[in-house]
C-alpha cells in the first residue's frame, strides 16, 4: 500500500495508542475501579482518603485509608470524597483520581490517556463539568461521560440499542438508580439515595438502640455482608460482634442474629423496592411489557445484600437476573464503550462547555 497521508494519519494514531493507556473509571460512593483498555481491571480501591487533620495533607488513598474510616488515628481522618453518588470535595476527588489513575497506569504515561468516567445518570450539567475537569487535572487527555446504569448496563450484555426497554437497577454504595433503557437511551429513570450505606447505618443504629453498643462503618459493613439479608435464609446465620458499650465505656461482644439484622435494614431495603414499583408504574406499555418477558437486571455492590433478588421477586412477581459480578458490571460495561468508542458514540453523555 503507498504510504498515502491517510496510512500516515493511522500511522500517527496507532502510536498514541501504543503509547498511552486509556482507561475507563467507575468513581463510586464506595469504590473506585480502573479499566486499562487491553489489560481489563487493574485497580479496585475504596473510595477513601486519609488525610493529616492539621494540614489536610494526604496520608493515604484507597484500601489504606478505607481502615482507618470512623476511627480517630493520630490526627488523621478518612473521608470520602463522594457521597450519595455525587462529588462533595471537589479537590480531594481529584487528588483520589490522580492517585488511581497512576497507580493503574504506572510508567505507561508518556502520553495523556483518554477516560471514560461513569457518573450517576441524573448528574447535572455542574457535576459534568466537574468531573470533566477532575479527570482532565487528573492527567487525561479527553474526557468521556457515561450513566452508570447505561454502563452496567453494557457490562451485562444488555442489548442496549435495541428498541424494546430493558430494566436495570444500579445499587452502589451512595444510590440506587433504576432506569429503563431503549435505544441507546435512558427512558425511565428514578432514583433514591438509599444504598448499601444507608444499610450500614441502619445497622449501626439497630446495635445502639438494641445493644447500646457503638460499631464502626466497617464492623457494620461486615454484618452487612456476613449475615445481612432482604428476605427469609434458609438456613439463619449469627456472628459475634465487638463493639464499645455506650454505658459502661468499655470494649463488649455481643452475639447478633440475621433475623434481627433483616428487621433492622427492612427500611432501607423497603425504600429501593419502593422506587422500584414506582419505576415500573411510569414505564410505558410497551416498555412494560419487555420488561414482563425479560426481568429486571441488578448490578451493583449492593444487590449482593442476600436475599434481595429474591424479595424483589416477590415484590414484583417479575424475573431478577442478577449481574454476573454486580461490583464489576459498570467499570467492565465502560471499559466495552472505550474499546469501541465510536460505536457507542450514542451512549456517552456530553458535558457542554461553560
Ligand atoms: N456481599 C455483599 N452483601 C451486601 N452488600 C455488599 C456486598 N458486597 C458489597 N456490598 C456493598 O456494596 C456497596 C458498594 O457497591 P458499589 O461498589 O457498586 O458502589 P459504588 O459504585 O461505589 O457507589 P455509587 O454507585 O452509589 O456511587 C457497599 O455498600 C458494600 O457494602
Ligand atoms: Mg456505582
Amino acid at each position: 500500500m503507498p504510504f498515502t497521508k491517510f496510512s500516515f494519519l493511522q500511522l500517527a494514531k496507532d502510536f498514541i495508542q501504543l503509547f498511552s493507556s486509556d482507561v475507563a473509571v467507575d468513581l463510586g460512593t464506595a469504590n473506585t475501579l480502573v479499566y486499562v483498555k487491553g489489560r481489563g481491571i487493574v485497580l479496585d480501591e475504596p473510595s477513601v482518603v486519609a488525610i493529616e487533620a492539621g494540614t489536610g495533607r494526604i496520608k493515604e488513598v484507597g484500601r489504606g485509608a478505607k481502615a482507618m474510616l470512623g476511627r480517630t488515628h493520630e490526627g488523621i481522618k478518612a473521608v470520602r470524597p463522594l457521597k450519595d453518588g455525587v462529588i462533595e470535595d471537589f479537590e480531594l476527588t481529584e487528588d483520589m483520581l490522580r492517585t488511581f489513575i497512576q497507580r493503574a497506569i504506572k510508567h505507561n504515561f508518556l502520553i495523556k490517556p483518554r477516560i471514560v468516567v461513569c457518573v450517576p445518570s441524573g448528574i447535572t450539567e455542574v457535576g459534568k463539568r466537574a468531573v470533566v475537569d477532575s479527570a482532565e487535572h487528573a492527567g487525561a487527555r479527553e474526557v468521556f461521560l457515561i450513566a452508570e446504569p447505561m454502563a452496567a448496563a453494557i457490562g451485562v450484555g444488555m442489548p442496549v440499542n435495541s428498541p424494546s426497554g430493558n430494566m436495570i437497577i444500579d445499587i452502589g454504595g451512595g444510590t440506587t438508580e433504576i432506569v429503563v433503557i431503549a435505544l441507546s437511551g435512558i427512558v425511565v429513570y428514578n432514583h433514591v439515595k438509599v444504598a448499601g450505606d444507608e444499610m450500614d447505618f441502619a445497622i449501626i443504629d439497630f446495635l445502639r438502640k438494641r445493644y447500646n453498643i457503638e460499631t464502626d462503618y466497617n464492623t457494620a459493613e461486615l454484618i452487612k455482608k456476613t449475615i445481612g439479608s432482604a428476605f427469609p435464609l434458609k438456613q439463619e446465620l449469627k456472628m459475634v460482634v465487638n463493639g464499645l458499650n455506650l454505658k459502661e465505656g468499655i470494649p463488649r461482644s455481643v452475639e447478633v442474629r440475621s433475623e434481627e439484622i433483616r428487621i433492622a435494614l427492612q427500611e432501607p431495603v423497603n425504600a429501593i423496592i419502593d422506587a422500584t414499583k414506582r419505576t415500573l408504574e411510569k414505564t410505558p406499555p410497551g416498555h412494560a411489557s419487555d420488561i414482563k418477558d425479560r426481568g429486571i437486571t441488578l448490578a451493583g455492590g449492593g444487590a449482593l445484600l442476600k436475599g434481595l433478588d429474591a424479595l424483589l421477586h416477590k415484590e414484583t412477581d417479575l424475573t431478577i437476573n442478577m449481574a454476573d459480578d454486580p461490583l464489576t458490571a459498570i467499570v467492565l460495561g465502560a471499559g466495552k464503550v472505550l474499546d469501541d468508542l465510536e460505536a457507542y458514540e450514542k451512549v456517552l453523555l456530553h458535558s457542554k462547555k461553560e
